[in-house]
């Protein structure tokens, strides 16, 4: 009886626990797995420099701040001029950009902030966008996106990627004909980084931006273990305390 009791509140503890990672991958369907680990101090490092390079131009940060980063990332906020901070932003200022707010006309949608982007889709939705650019003339910028197609945002990564094309198959729909379905991409041209650079690369990316939408997530997941831990110690406790107390009745 004892030990059912214990194994039940054992059970409870944990499902909880697990659930809550469940839940925060659910409805990402079919997309890779990114890799992408918040604890990695140096992937996010690297993740924020590209950011600063590649993706700033067009797209804010605007719930961080340059020494909020500093600190996270163990960067001395004297190394911020030159390497993260281009132009005259001040280390407490948040991460903007020099995007014009009415940047509609030239993209046909305005670049999104995207301080939460990681929570609003999730990190490896960020790692298949950004591997998904192919060529297709009939668009704008002559590419389209597998994740998010017809997508106004240009390949801003094609000369390190190199450039791909789509990957057709035949497929049969209910009514019995026969259509064209797209169904992946592949390499067409050679970029700077080889395959895996450019994984590595797109991966820190995907982490830092996942960084950037919680900057505490590496703290409470970890929290979350000690938790549980200290949970699980009071519940000895508590069940000594409750067997202390019943001893003489029973
Ligand atoms: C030349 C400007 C430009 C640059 C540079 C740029 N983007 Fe974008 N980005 C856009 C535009 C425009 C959109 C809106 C796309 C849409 O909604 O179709 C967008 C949308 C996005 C989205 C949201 C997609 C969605 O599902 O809503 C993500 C994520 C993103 N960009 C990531 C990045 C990253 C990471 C970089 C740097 C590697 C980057 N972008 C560089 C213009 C840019």
């Amino acid at each position: 009886m004892h030990k059912r009791l214990v194994l039940i509140a054992f059970a409870l503890l944990t499902s909880a626990s697990v659930s809550g990672v469940a839940m925060a991958e659910e409805g990402e369907g079919s997309l890779p797995h990114s890799g992408a680990d918040i604890t990695n101090i140096e992937s996010l490092q690297r993740g924020s420099r590209n950011f600063m390079n590649y993706c700033s131009g067009c797209h804010s940060l605007k719930y961080l701040r340059y020494n909020r980063l500093a600190t996270d990332l163990n960067l001395p906020e004297s190394e911020l001029p030159g390497n993260l901070i281009f132009g005259d932003a001040k280390a407490f200022d948040t991460i903007g950009t020099a995007m014009p707010a009415d940047a509609e006309g030239w993209f046909g949608k305005q670049p999104p902030d995207l301080s939460l982007i990681a929570r609003a889709r999730s990190v490896d939705y960020i790692y298949a966008f950004l591997k998904g650019f192919y060529v297709d003339k009939a668009r704008p910028w002559g590419t389209n996106n597998l994740v998010l197609p017809s997508t106004a945002m240009p390949d801003v990564l094609a000369s390190l990627q190199g450039l791909q094309k789509p990957v057709y198959k035949n497929e049969k729909d209910e009514h019995g004909s026969s259509n064209m379905v797209l169904v992946g991409v592949e390499a067409m041209t050679a970029g700077a980084l080889k395959p895996e650079e450019y994984d590595q690369f797109v991966r820190d990316t995907a982490n830092f931006l996942d960084y950037a939408a919680e900057p505490v997530k590496a703290k409470r997941q970890s929290m979350g273990i000690f938790v549980t831990l200290f949970l699980l110690v009071f519940l000895a406790f508590a069940y000594m305390l409750k067997k202390e107390y019943w001893k003489d009745v029973h």
